[in-house]
């Protein structure tokens, strides 16, 4: 059994709900988070752009120190990549401490995991100083290692994370989950919660310190001066970009940072039969992608007989599925023979999704200023923790603009050289240099009379590459194939029904219109073309 989206406020909503065809549970369980659409001129003294964990926790910090604050986010609250989240709490970085003390020195390393911790403190006091009702709970974690990977990458994370002072624990097997591996590293006092709850009760906190937040409005022409948003014009002192992929900056984060889709099951177990914890693998070292992908568990609270026992994985490069030769549709079948392998209490699957993260070259997420701007900030690149990212992203982001010393201010600067990464760098360029042969060389579907109703592909061949969708009338939509970003030739998403770039990681609706930034504008209409 999966879940079919349709319910009333789904289909009231549409596609300014989520970035995909899948709602995630948390979006299906919850009602969106709409308020007021923007529909005149307005001044603030800060302009947050994204209503996910980020943009909100930079507004309502800003706010409670009694700033005037707007938040605009052009679909509902949480319709970003926040939606899509599984939601671990934890300090336990998925590019591994030991890869981040050899990147940049084992002082920021302890940084790094000392900014994590606080991520989590902080969440867990906003919850209970707010009495925000989202499911907060505190759990313990298990990194264990994947059949790929070395013994010795798991001892010396143990190692690193001690010396960096993370109160970590070595286990010689791993609880509640049966697998080969015979050791873990026990993380505990992590924690989870439901991020649609968290965020609604974030927002209405915000709002309650006087913010203002709209929805359905999307901002554009980003410059130190404010945005125009819906057409309207909003002047602010300071501006901060929390659209997870930043839309003010073409090119030079974009080089830094790579896209990659994951995928996500929740299933039902009964009620009780598996204990709430969160359990990682350290990822598989043999794979196609720099990022190796790793598998994510954790549990949450379903019904009277269940609980949804929800596990991610089997990532790639957003655009570049078929280079693994694995179909989307096909990872989620893995993923749930990964899953089903090592939870056999798991019934049937209830939800399916994916969504997309930014993984920065050096592994540290880019938070501050815009490179070149002095009121223009930026919060992306998270990885696989964009719940303490996102919120060390509103700390560190308000502690520059009130003046406050913040000690994580220099780790995460968006202008720090990557130097040190230029392996990782360097393959990832490889990997989009390769795309742009596209181009000429790859035909994806012969004709469009290939596609069957509710199907799209890219059709043509040389310079001339169309991105067609058949409706489920049969009527088809054409544009151009070409990315509006930089000019990569887009890839049909069959699981999400969207056209995907694997470049930058823009992504379009069937329609063309953008999902994801870095492209600003939509695929290029064209005529509907005949069926051959
Ligand atoms: C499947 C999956 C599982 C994950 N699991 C975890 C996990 O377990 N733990 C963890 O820590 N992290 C996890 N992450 C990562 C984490 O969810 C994200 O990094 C984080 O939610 C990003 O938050 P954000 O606020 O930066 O971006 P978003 O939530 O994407 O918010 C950005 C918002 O900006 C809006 N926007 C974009 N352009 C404009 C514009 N021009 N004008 C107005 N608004 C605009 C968008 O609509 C969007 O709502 C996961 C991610 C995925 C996809
Ligand atoms: S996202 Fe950069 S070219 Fe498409």
């Amino acid at each position: 059994m999966t879940h079919t989206p349709g319910s009333p406020a789904e289909e009231q909503f549409s596609g300014e709900l989520t970035s995909g065809e899948h709602l995630s549970y948390w979006l299906a369980s919850a009602m969106p988070v709409a308020y007021k659409t923007l529909d005149s001129d307005l001044q603030t003294d800060v302009l947050v752009i994204g209503g996910g964990i980020a943009g909100l926790t930079t507004a309502y910090r800003l706010a409670s120190q009694g700033r005037s604050v707007v938040l605009v986010e052009d679909g509902m609250i949480g319709s970003g990549e926040s939606g899509r989240t599984t939601g671990h709490i934890t300090h336990a970085l998925d590019d591994r401490y030991y890869h981040i003390k050899k990147l940049l020195g084992e002082e920021n390393a302890r940084l790094a995991a000392a900014s994590h911790t606080l991520a989590i403190d902080w969440i867990e006091k906003i919850v209970d100083e707010e009495d925000i009702d989202c499911e907060f709970k505190r759990v313990d974690g298990y990194l264990f290692l994947h059949p790929s990977d070395k013994a010795e990458s798991l001892q010396d994370e143990y190692q690193l994370t001690h010396d960096i002072g993370l109160n970590t624990k070595w286990l010689s097997s791993v609880p509640d989950i049966l697998d080969d591996a015979n050791a873990c590293i026990h993380f505990p006092n992590q924690a989870q919660f439901h991020i649609m709850k968290y965020l609604r009760g974030l927002a209405a906190s915000f709002i309650k310190k006087g913010g203002q937040i709209y929805t359905r409005s999307k901002a554009e022409d980003i410059d130190k001066n404010g945005a125009k948003v819906n057409g309207y014009t909003v002047k602010a002192n300071h501006i901060v970009v929390a659209t997870n992929s930043p839309v003010n900056n073409r090119v030079t984060i974009h080089t830094k940072q790579h896209a990659y889709r994951t995928y996500v099951i929740a299933a039902a177990v009964p009620k009780g039969s598996v204990p709430f914890s969160l359990w990682w693998d350290t990822g598989n070292v043999k794979s196609e992608w720099t990022a190796e992908p790793y598998h994510y568990v954790r549990m949450t609270s379903y019904n009277e007989d269940y609980d949804l026992l929800i596990a991610g994985g089997e990532d790639h490069k957003t655009g570049q599925a078929d280079k693994e030769h694995i179909s989307e549709e096909e990872r989620y079948f893995r993923l749930i023979a990964w899953t089903s392998k090592r939870f056999p209490q798991m019934k049937h699957v209830v939800y399916r999704w994916s969504g997309q993260v930014l993984e920065p070259v050096d592994a540290m997420a880019f938070i501050g200023k815009n490179p070149g701007d002095d009121n223009v900030y930026i919060i992306t690149g998270d990885s696989g923790n964009g719940m303490t990212h996102g919120t060390l992203g509103g700390l560190v982001v308000s502690d520059i603009i009130t003046g406050e010393p913040n000690p994580y201010i220099d780790l995460y600067d968006p202008a720090r050289k990557t130097v040190k990464a230029a392996s990782d760098f360097i393959s990832e360029a490889k990997n989009m240099t390769a795309q742009y042969t596209d181009w000429l060389k790859s035909r994806h579907v012969d004709a469009a009379k290939d596609l069957a109703n509710g199907q799209g592909g890219v059709v043509g061949t040389g310079t001339k590459k169309l991105a067609v969708y058949r409706d489920e009338s049969g009527q088809l939509h054409t544009c151009s194939a070409v990315c509006t970003h930089l000019g990569c030739i887009v890839h049909w998403n069959a699981d999400e029904k969207t056209f995907d770039c694997p470049c930058h990681g823009s992504r379009f609706t069937k329609y063309g219109d953008v999902i994801n930034g870095p492209a600003l504008e939509p695929l290029k209409k064209l005529d509907e073309p005949k069926d051959d």
